[in-house]
Order: structure tokens, then C-alpha cells, then sequence
């Protein structure tokens, strides 16, 4: 991969002479604090947010007394550490849950750098990170996962991810944690005691205070898996709702109710343990609430990550709230659902992101962002079995309507009746973009107007989608790619289908739903996105289990959707 040509080294290597000259004087001296106490680095080190000249580095150092801790940190280009480019020392206090967060600065663009952090004779593991290239760029590599569910299941997703070779980032959606129990009645919870993924006492609860999160951070950290990727590569991450609740929006959630105290104050609880944990680096100094911010990959990806559930997002509409014995109030619905006030993303993001894809030149924009933007309806008649989990009936409706629907789209007469049953559609899922629809619109048209190749990123749905992105009046706009989960249960579960169904129902939604041209519904993996001047090529890569410690790549899964640069980009099957 050609990060950097000749010119760019050259050029970098003038501008940051001074800055080596200095971070090599500084080598060696500060490394190790003179703090005399036993630390341990308790969960392995994590970069992210990298820029041209900067990375972000992180540790947990927990000192065997006091409530304060110095660490000595250093940044090599070679494993090693003969060639040391910078170090420093950094502090932490109990008050930070002894997470140490460093911005490691005067770095070289697309350069691949070892870190470490030592005190008092104890050293961390060696982690690895990438910084973003400069200039002309061939290619970018980004590993997309989301929705990592510790009682459900084994993270060999992030082992998975963490082999990769090549890859400039890890992409990280959302749903890094859930807040759940590890009950057996709980999410996803059911198989968690004979996988041996249980909480311990003092953290197996519905998560509400800052203690309560730290905690569960600390236990997803434990997990080797997660620790490998975190050490191997460098991540760019959001939240989604469950590092706060269930469903969560600006000023509440679907699993938060006024017996568990004030939202506003376990919102923040769980943004500040976000923030402790995760290698982000603060948009604004000192406010956890801010976590959308861009990545330019020099002149091939602008990346723009954004946060649709803290800063901005109204509360969901929910169809009960429509339902009378009259059936569905359809005119209220449907003007409350395309609202123009109705707002995702907040103005002031929408605003921000305007900006960004005004002025941004990178062959493609990129949105990484958690849920779903294409537009999946329905047919009525099935929304209506899901929604009353009538699932006996499912695979026959689900089969006859998609026959019909394959009827229409052969140009085959249909009965009137016949025509309604697959016309009467409404979104599936309003928590995402389809709950949002004048904003979607909005976002669709920025990137029309500004005729930008626009790429979507999702997670949320623990399926693989990809879906063609099309405004209103038709126009094709750009595409989604979405991950599957980590280890999240998909519709498989939600839906009660048997193995035998699956193929059957792929196909069935396949038809039923406009612009949607790929989709896996049962299998936990992640995506790799590969940008080059040429294409933006997606790959969706399966495991065959989460519940079982072995396991398999399932490449008999394994799917792949391009796109072409180009007014309209669309999804074309690479093969
Ligand atoms: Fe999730």
C-alpha cells in the first residue's frame, strides 16, 4: 500500500526535523517516573482517533496504593524502540478510573508506530498504530464493526478484525458495551453461565451509575479478543445507544424510566466512562457529550463520524401510539414521521456536516454513523406479525409475499387485493433514519447537490446490509454498507427463524424491500471497506459461532458489494 510517496517523506521529514531532534533528546530520560510503587497495566493498551502527526495512546495503570499514578510512555517506528520519535510522562488519579490517555503529536503521516507504557519497572504490551496518510493515496483499508454483546457471546469477531493485514483503522459503530444484566432473563443473556460470560456480583445489574459502567468497561477490556484488536490497531469509535440504554435519544431512553433516578445524570455517568475507556480524542477539552468529528485519508476518504442518538436525536415514534381500534392513524403518522423539525442529528451537527462535505475533497465521503439510512419498508401484514410476534405464520406470509412481489416486478397482472398486500408498506425500524425521514432527505440532498460519492456506514441492526440510497423522487444518491454484530443476536432470533428458513427469508426481504441489494440475517462478522481512486469495494466476513470457544471463518457467507465513483453511485456485485 503506497501511503506515502518520496516527496511526501521529504516534505514531512523538513517540517518535522525540529520535533524529532527534541522527542530523541527527551528518549530514554523520562521513560520510567520515579514513583517506586508496583503498577499494573491492567488492560493492555488501545490507540485511536490517529491524525497525520498524531495518535491517540491508552492505558489503565493501577497503582498497589495511593490514588495517583505517574506512567512513562514512548512512540517508536520500530518494535523494538531503537527508533524512538517521542515520549513523555502522563498522570492519572482514581478521579480518571487510572485510564491514561496520551496524544502522542509530531508524528509522520501513513507511518506505522509502536507504543508502550512503563513505571516502576512494569511495562505494557507493545501496541500498534497507523497514521492517517497524506497527499496522493491509493488505497484505504477500514475494518467496520459494532454491537459487541459480552454475555451473548465470544468476541472472535475482534480476533478476526485484529489479523487483518492492511488495515488503516478499525471502525468502531457502537454498542461497544450493552447495559444489561448477565441474568438469564436478560438480553441475550440466556447462554451467558454455560459460556462462562457472566458478570461478577458487583457489576451484574442494569448499568446507572458512573461506578456501574467503569466496571463493565473493565470487563469487556478483559477479554482477549478485544484486547488483541485494541493492541493491533488503531480505532475511530461513537457510541450508540447501549453504552447509555436501550433506544436512547436526547433526553431519555426506551430502558430508562424515573425509578432509576435522573436520565440527564446517568447519561453523563456513562459518557464520562466512555470517554475513560475508549482512545477517542476529546472534540471539545473537558465535554464528554461531543463525539462527531472527520478523518481525511489525504485525497481518497473524508470520514465523517456522527453521533445520532446524544447530541441531537427527538424521541422515536412508536406505532402504538397510533394504533385505536380504528387501525392505523396513517395521515398522523405519516406527517409526524417526515416532520421537518424532526431531528436525528440536531442542527448544529447537520450544520457541522454540511460544512464538512462542502468543503471536503476527497474522492469519496464517508459517514460512519450507527443506524440504518436506507429505507426499509415493509409490507403492513408482516410488520403486524412482528409486532404481535405472531412467528408460526411468518415464513408462509413472508414467502407468498415476496411472490407477489416478484410477480409485480415481472410485470405480471395482479389483483387489486393482491397489489395492497405488498403496496401497504411502513418503515420496520423507526429508532433508525427511516424514523427520521425530512432529515434523511436533507442529508441525501447535501451530498446530490454537492454531487459527492457518498458512502454510508452502519451497525445497530447486528445484520450485514447493503442497500442502494435513493431520496425521494428516486434519485439514486450513494450507498450503505452495514455490519453485522460482533456477537449481538440478528433477526434469526428476533424473528424465531430456523436454519432451513434463512435462505428463503433473505430472499424474501431481498425483494420486498426497494434499493436493498444485499443482506445476511443470521451470521455475527464484521466488514472491511476498501476505498481505492477506482471503487469503494465492501466485504462482509462470518464467523460460523459465537458460542462455542472454536470456531471457523464461514467463508461460504463471505459476500462482497462495490461501487463506482460517479454521479449516483450505486451498488454493483464485484463478481
Ligand atoms: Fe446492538
Amino acid at each position: 500500500m503506497a501511503r506515502l510517496t518520496r516527496r511526501d517523506f521529504l516534505k514531512a521529514s523538513a517540517l518535522g526535523m525540529g520535533a524529532v531532534a527534541i522527542s530523541t533528546g527527551l528518549a530514554g530520560c523520562v521513560l520510567d517516573s520515579d514513583d517506586k510503587r508496583r503498577v499494573d497495566f491492567t488492560h493492555g493498551v488501545a490507540s485511536g482517533d490517529p491524525l497525520q502527526d498524531s495518535v491517540i495512546l491508552w492505558t489503565r495503570a493501577v497503582p498497589e496504593r495511593g490514588s495517583k499514578v505517574k506512567v512513562g510512555w514512548e512512540i517508536a517506528t520500530d518494535a523494538e524502540f531503537a527508533s524512538v520519535v517521542r515520549s513523555g510522562t502522563a498522570e492519572t488519579t482514581e478521579a480518571h478510573d487510572f485510564t491514561i490517555k496520551v496524544d502522542a503529536q509530531g508524528l509522520m503521516p501513513g507511518q506505522r508506530y509502536y507504543y508502550r507504557f512503563r513505571s516502576s519497572g512494569a511495562t505494557s504490551p507493545v501496541g500498534a498504530a497507523t497514521t492517517l496518510p497524506e497527499g496522493s493515496v491509493e488505497q484505504v483499508r477500514l475494518a467496520v464493526v459494532s454491537c459487541s454483546n459480552y454475555p451473548a457471546g465470544y468476541f472472535h469477531v475482534y480476533r478476526e478484525v485484529a489479523k487483518q493485514a492492511d488495515l488503516d483503522a478499525v471502525v468502531h459503530l457502537g454498542d461497544y458495551i450493552y447495559e444489561y444484566s448477565s441474568d438469564p432473563d436478560s438480553y441475550a443473556s440466556e447462554e451467558a453461565q454455560a459460556l462462562g460470560r457472566t458478570f461478577p456480583e458487583n457489576n451484574n445489574r442494569e448499568l446507572l451509575t458512573l461506578v456501574d459502567y467503569r466496571r463493565r468497561y473493565a470487563i469487556y477490556r478483559e477479554d482477549p479478543d478485544l484486547q488483541l484488536a485494541h493492541q493491533r490497531l488503531p480505532f475511530i469509535v461513537v457510541w450508540d445507544d447501549h453504552e447509555v440504554a436501550n433506544d436512547t435519544w436526547r433526553n431519555g431512553a426506551e430502558n430508562h424510566d424515573d425509578s432509576e433516578g435522573d436520565f440527564e445524570q446517568r447519561k453523563l455517568a456513562a459518557l464520562q466512562a466512555f470517554f475513560e475507556w475508549m482512545p477517542i480524542r476529546p472534540v471539545i477539552e473537558g465535554n464528554d457529550e461531543a463525539i462527531y468529528r472527520s478523518f481525511r485519508f489525504g485525497d481518497l476518504v473524508d470520514l465523517h463520524m456522527l453521533d445520532t442518538r446524544v447530541i441531537g436525536r427527538d424521541q422515536q415514534l412508536d406505532y402504538l401510539n397510533y394504533l385505536s381500534e380504528a387501525g392505523l392513524n396513517v395521515d398522523q403518522f405519516t406527517a409526524d414521521v417526515t416532520d421537518p423539525n424532526r431531528t436525528l442529528l440536531g442542527a448544529e451537527q447537520r450544520l457541522w456536516l454540511q460544512n464538512k462535505l462542502a468543503t471536503s475533497t476527497g474522492r469519496w465521503q464517508v459517514l460512519g454513523q450507527q443506524v440504518l439510512m436506507g429505507r426499509m419498508d415493509l409490507p403492513a401484514e408482516l410488520l403486524l406479525a412482528i409486532a404481535t410476534e405472531t412467528f408460526d405464520d411468518l415464513p408462509v406470509t413472508l414467502q407468498e409475499l415476496a411472490t407477489l412481489k416478484g410477480m409485480q416486478l415481472q410485470g405480471m397482472p395482479l389483483t387489486e387485493e393482491q397489489e395492497a398486500r405488498i403496496s401497504t408498506a411502513a418503515p420496520y425500524n423507526l429508532d433508525a433514519w427511516d424514523g427520521y425521514q425530512a432529515e434523511r432527505e436533507v442529508v441525501l440532498g447535501m451530498a446530490r447537490q454537492l454531487d459527492k460519492n457518498l458512502v454510508v456506514l452502519a451497525g445497530d441492526t447486528h445484520n450485514a446490509w447493503a442497500n442502494n440510497l435513493k431520496d425521494m423522487n428516486g434519485n439514486q444518491v450513494g450507498v450503505e454498507f452495514a455490519t453485522a454484530s460482533v456477537s449481538s443476536p440478528g433477526l434469526e432470533d428476533y424473528l424465531g427463524l430456523p436454519d432451513a428458513l434463512i435462505a428463503d427469508a433473505e430472499q424474501g426481504i431481498g425483494l420486498l424491500v426497494d434499493g436493498l441489494d444485499y443482506l445476511n440475517i443470521n451470521q455475527r462478522g464484521y466488514m472491511v471497506v476498501t476505498f481505492t481512486q477506482d471503487e469503494a469495494l465492501a466485504n462482509w466476513y462470518f464467523v460460523d459461532t459465537v458460542k462455542s470457544r472454536e470456531y471457523t471463518v464461514d467463508n461460504s457467507r463471505s459476500a462482497a458489494r462495490k461501487t463506482l465513483p460517479g454521479a449516483g453511485n450505486r451498488t454493483v456485485d464485484p463478481v
